[in-house]
């Protein structure tokens, strides 16, 4: 069996775990980065956030074909191949994931492909398709992510009962779309199937679909998304799955009401779990909470001294960017350098219009008791706004009180993630609002609504009514 040393063993090349591998590379050390699937990437460039986005850039252009008729442009009815729409997603992930690979070559980082198990604390065996390999390692980092949830009961054909990896291969068109869970997955595959002609009901169990975001920046998505659905249903639940012959019987209920409907395929948009399982970590001092999460302190680092976890598996928001983040705490930690993770992480839900938000939302800030003040700023107010045919949007400021000091930002509308990384910097920067008032943003552009959010916070913004900030405790 083959036996190799390495100062570092990176677990898992998704956007964690190979931005780990190659800062470290990049800071001197010798690194291998373990893989189980021939393409590097992990489940953000093979099966997440760039198939998504490859598939709701290539079926915006269908919704905006048709409102165009309104302008005095008129498209005919668009024909879609479904073939040749998943080729070109195919060729967008191959040329990433080939660039991830050369970058790591550049590097010097050494790949292993094959499944990662931790042997011993210092020790991991590597199965792949060319046998069965030791690595003897000093330090280790786990970015191994998450897979989505699939209640047992419902995972019974995922050609029919489908998760976002089997919703992103874009094989056929179903007419009848049923979507469970109204977060993430659920808005931004249930925009491109509605795209693409499928019939799409949406169902949440609680009363508002993209929780985490304050309910005024959900609201211009919720109404789009109520014409462009069939239906949307808030405070429903899905009480049952059955596969009948070529369809799939669900049984929904709400206000104890039980209704059986057929639909062609469910896509289950519920959750991710963490991917613990199976790793090894009893051979280890390595703990996870109740919940599977991987146990790690703010410098990354898990009850072995040695071993460092990052990204989804080390729970918190499951988001590459944290997970890239936490990747260079990571290695600085193991470096003696002390960083630890206390960045903004920004949150953007890729839908139509799209929202965005960092900081202290004002809903945080209500339940935590902290006394902040808001300014809105509606995009009906902005000339670029209306020129581009997207006023349904809003930026919104959440300031700490007498410093005037930006804690948070919220964005709906158009390239709203996009905009919200100024956001992050103010935030960063502990910028105040005055700051924000004062910096020139070019016209006409959507990026005006941020410094026009600001003058809002003083009551005189130009284009819109003068109107006061809200106190909210
Ligand atoms: P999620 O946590 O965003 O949303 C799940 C939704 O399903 C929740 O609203 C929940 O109330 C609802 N739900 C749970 N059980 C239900 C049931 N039985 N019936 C009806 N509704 C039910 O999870 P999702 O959408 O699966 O995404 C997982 C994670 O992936 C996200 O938390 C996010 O971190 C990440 N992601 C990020 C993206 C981005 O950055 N744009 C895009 C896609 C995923």
């Amino acid at each position: 069996m083959d036996r190799i040393e390495a100062e570092l063993v990176v677990l898992g090349a998704g956007p964690g775990g190979y931005a780990a591998a190659f800062y470290a590379a990049d800071r001197g050390k010798k690194v291998v980065l373990i893989e189980q699937d021939s393409r590097l990437g992990g489940v953000c460039l093979n099966r997440g956030c760039i198939p998504s986005k490859a598939l709701l850039h290539a079926t915006h252009l269908i919704s905006e074909a048709r409102v165009s008729a309104d302008r005095g442009i008129t498209f005919g009815e668009p024909t879609v191949d479904p073939a040749r729409l998943q080729s070109w997603k195919e060729g967008v992930i191959r040329k990433l994931a080939q660039g991830v690979r050369t970058l790591a070559r550049a590097r010097g980082v050494e790949i292993m492909i094959g499944r990662g198990r931790f042997e011993g604390p210092r020790r991991m065996r590597v199965d792949g398709e060319d046998g069965q390999r030791t690595v003897e390692f000093r330090n280790a980092v786990i970015a191994v992510g998450s897979e989505p949830v699939v209640p047992r009961a419902w995972d019974l054909d995922r050609s029919r009962i489908m998760t976002s990896t089997e919703a992103l291969d874009i094989g056929s068109i179903p007419d009848r779309l049923l979507v469970i869970g109204g977060g993430y997955i659920g808005m931004e595959m249930g925009t491109v199937y509605s795209a693409l002609g499928s019939e799409v009901t949406l169902v949440e169990a609680l009363d508002s679909i993209l929780t985490g975001a304050d309910a005024d920046l959900v609201r211009p998505v919720m109404r789009r998304a109520k014409r462009r659905f069939a239906d949307v249903r808030l405070g429903a639940e899905v009480r049952g799955l059955s596969i009948r012959d070529t369809h799939v019987e669900a049984i929904t209920g709400s206000d104890g009401q039980e209704t059986a409907e057929y639909f062609d395929r469910v896509l289950v948009a519920v959750g991710r779990r963490p991917l613990s399982d199976d790793l090894g970590l009893e051979n280890t001092d390595v703990e996870c909470d109740p919940n599977g999460f991987i146990a790690v302190d703010d410098a990354q680092r898990t009850s072995d001294a040695g071993i460092f976890a990052i990204g989804d598996v080390a729970g918190g928001v499951m988001l590459a960017h944290k997970a890239a983040r936490e990747a260079r705490v990571a290695i600085e930690a193991l470096l003696g350098e002390g960083g630890v993770s206390d960045a903004v992480i920004p949150a953007v839900v890729f839908t139509d219009p799209e929202i965005a938000w960092c900081g202290l939302t004002e809903t945080e800030a209500g339940e935590r008791g902290v006394a902040v003040e808001t300014a809105v700023f509606p995009w009906g107010a902005s000339g670029r706004a209306i020129a581009v045919d997207r006023p349904d949007g809003l930026t919104k400021l959440v300031v700490e009180p007498g410093t005037e000091r930006v804690l948070g930002m919220g964005i709906t509308g158009q390239n709203a993630g996009e905009l919200i990384s100024e956001g992050v910097v103010l935030i960063e920067m502990g910028a105040t609002v005055r700051d924000l008032a004062d910096s020139i943003h070019p016209h006409p552009t959507l990026s005006e609504t941020l410094s026009e959010c600001a003058e809002m916070f003083y009551g005189h913004a130009t284009h819109a009514a003068p109107r006061r900030k809200t106190a909210r405790t």
